[in-house]
């Protein structure tokens, strides 16, 4: 079944249709991804189902409820989240501070006044979930250190803790590995895979490392000039003729 649907998403900016007539369906508790050459609509896709767009036409239905006039807030307090619509991370907060800062409205900034008068119940309980979902994501042992300190890996599995503690279900992430070495983009799409299996919450991924998220992704969705191309396994999208003309380019 699936929890997000696109129904004939259209975008123009000017005269220039980037968007036209996206349909789409992610299946509940999937990992899918998004791929395409530059300029074939993916992130404004991506700005139009999180909120930021109004798409010219069509809908966005997330989880059985109209999302698509309800803007970047509203879509957030669906559990609709990309990872930017959290604040950013603090540089000079630590880690678990900053996964508590994405805990809820006003909660975290309640739970920064805690040293002067101590913790309420209701905070144990959100450090007790900040710490496990520290160890989800991989920064156990890393909650002490500042935001400023964490390397840019480490940054995208904080960005991932904080989706967790806002309260997502379904994370839409823009490139999470770029610029991060192999080593530790494993480790995010590992974290990744198993935040799905633990969590069931579900993943729309824009990534372009295909050599590395193919080996975790259930769906992809390729896009050519505002319309998506092909859909299916890693497999069969990377042996779509279309898909290698336009994007892999050339003969396999
Ligand atoms: N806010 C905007 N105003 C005008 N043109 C835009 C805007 N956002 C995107 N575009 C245009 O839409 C096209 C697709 O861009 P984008 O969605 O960023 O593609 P991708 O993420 O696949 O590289 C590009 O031609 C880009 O210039
Ligand atoms: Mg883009």
């Amino acid at each position: 079944m699936a929890i997000l649907g696109l129904e004939g998403i259209r975008k123009s900016f000017g005269g220039n249709r980037v968007l036209d007539g996206v349909d789409m369906e992610v299946g509940r508790g999937s990992i899918c991804q998004l791929i395409g050459s530059n300029g074939s609509g993916k992130t404004t896709l991506i700005n139009c189902v999180s909120g930021l767009y109004v798409p010219d036409s069509g809908r966005v239905v997330f989880d059985g409820t109209d999302v698509t006039r309800l803007g970047l807030r509203g879509t957030f307090r669906a559990g609709l989240v990309r990872t930017w619509q959290i604040p950013r991370p603090f540089a000079v907060l630590t880690a678990l501070e900053n996964m508590l800062v994405a805990g809820g409205p006003n909660r975290g900034e309640s739970f920064l006044r805690a040293p002067l008068r101590g913790w309420v119940p209701d905070e144990e309980a959100l450090v007790g979930r900040a710490l496990s979902l520290a160890s989800d994501v991989g920064l156990e042992g890393k909650g002490g250190e500042r935001g400023s300190e964490l390397s840019g890996g480490q940054k995208k599995l904080l960005e991932l803790g904080r989706a967790m503690m806002s309260g997502a279900r379904m994370v839409l992430m823009d490139e999470p590995i770029a610029g991060v070495n192999p080593t530790l983009a494993h480790e995010i799409f590992e974290r990744i895979e198993r935040i799905r299996r633990e969590h069931g919450i579900t993943f729309l991924i824009v990534e372009h490392r295909l050599d590395i998220s193919f080996q975790y992704v259930d769906r992809v969705f390729a896009m050519d000039g505002g319309r998506i191309i092909a859909e299916g396994t890693p497999d069969e999208v990377s042996s779509h003729p279309g898909v290698i003309e336009s994007y892999l380019g050339g003969a396999p």
